[in-house]
């Protein structure tokens, strides 16, 4: 019987400019790791943290929240213990706190034989999201567990679509190292939009959408366009058109904030364009003043896997 589970938990780009709540994608190359045991102890334990200060207390820290979502679903007598591994920043932008609510319920779902659906998965790691942001959205958790790029149709009821990923499609991500919170930039945007702009995003939506099913490489970069919230959270990110300017130039397919930021994320064709742009990235910053990682990255397919 399995009683140990060791996982990657993949970063995650929310948003992906023209779609705020509603679209994501997973990362490759980017992401945590956890360590989940069943015990027989009931209820969930976090025993170990690295990388980051976050807090042991289960109530307190999204894994737990999002771990006694799904034992309170479920008709397990036990209980789990939690080690996390962090490489993604809270407040970076690339999905930290849905990497760490998503492998908590994966892995106790895994541990537990499956009782639960993919989406039913989604719903317990949204409550890991309402804790960290004070909003239950679905829109880095959902790639996370399904995989490659997401659709949110729906919160009510939660309706999720998967959407094929186009093989030479990367991600490049620069990830500014001052923090944004995302319960902090949500609270700048604006609560009303006109029907114009609506028109023009949804426009956008349908594009990328369309692009993606039919891998038409320039649809999508003709659709990473944000009418909405790019114009008031750009201005938190040092730089931010710089990066867009010099990374479109670099060969990118499209740029935007990658979740509320203050990462920037870019699309490319192929890696070796998705590396130009890297460079391009780093030329823009090393002027900044600020420090910065580059990741670039294949998309991933598969969400959270076993290591
Ligand atoms: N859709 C969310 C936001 C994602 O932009 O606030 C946060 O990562």
């Amino acid at each position: 019987m399995k009683n140990k589970v060791k996982i990657f938990c993949p970063g995650t780009i929310a948003n992906i400019s023209c779609g705020f709540d509603v679209l994501g994608v997973a990362l490759d190359s980017v992401g945590d790791e956890m360590v989940i045991t069943k015990t027989a102890e009931k209820g969930i334990r976090i025993t170990k943290i690295e990388g980051q200060q976050l807090p042991l207390e289960t109530s307190k820290n999204v894994a737990g929240v999002a771990g006694l979502a799904l034992l309170e679903a479920s008709d397990y007598e036990g209980g789990f213990e939690i080690e996390i591994y962090k490489n993604i920043k809270p407040g970076s932008g690339i999905g930290s706190s849905a990497a760490s609510s998503t492998g908590a319920v994966w892995a106790m779902n895994h541990l537990l034989d499956n009782p639960f659906s993919t989406t039913e998965l989604v719903k317990f790691a949204m409550e890991g999201e309402r804790l960290a942001s004070g909003v239950a959205h679905a829109d880095n958790v959902a790639p996370a567990l399904f995989g490659g790029f997401t659709l949110v149709r729906s919160y009510e009821p939660l309706d999720i679509i998967d959407i094929p990923v186009p093989n030479e499609l990367f991600a490049t991500v620069i990830h500014p190292q001052i923090e944004i919170k995302t319960s902090e930039s949500r609270k700048i945007l604006k609560t009303n939009i006109s029907l114009e702009t609506g028109i023009k995003q949804w426009g956008n939506v349908g594009g990328l959408i369309a692009g993606l099913f039919k891998s038409d490489y320039d649809l999508i970069g003709r659709s990473l366009v944000d009418h909405i919230v790019e114009p008031i959270r750009s201005i938190l990110i040092p730089s931010f058109d710089d990066i867009k300017k010099e990374s479109l130039a670099a060969g990118a397919l499209g740029c935007g904030i990658s979740g509320s930021g203050p990462s920037i994320f870019t699309f490319s064709k192929g890696l070796d364009t998705a590396n130009k742009v890297g460079d391009a990235m780093r030329r823009v910053y090393e002027k900044v003043g600020v420090d910065f990682d580059i990741h670039v990255s294949k998309i991933n397919s598969q969400g959270i896997k076993i290591v």
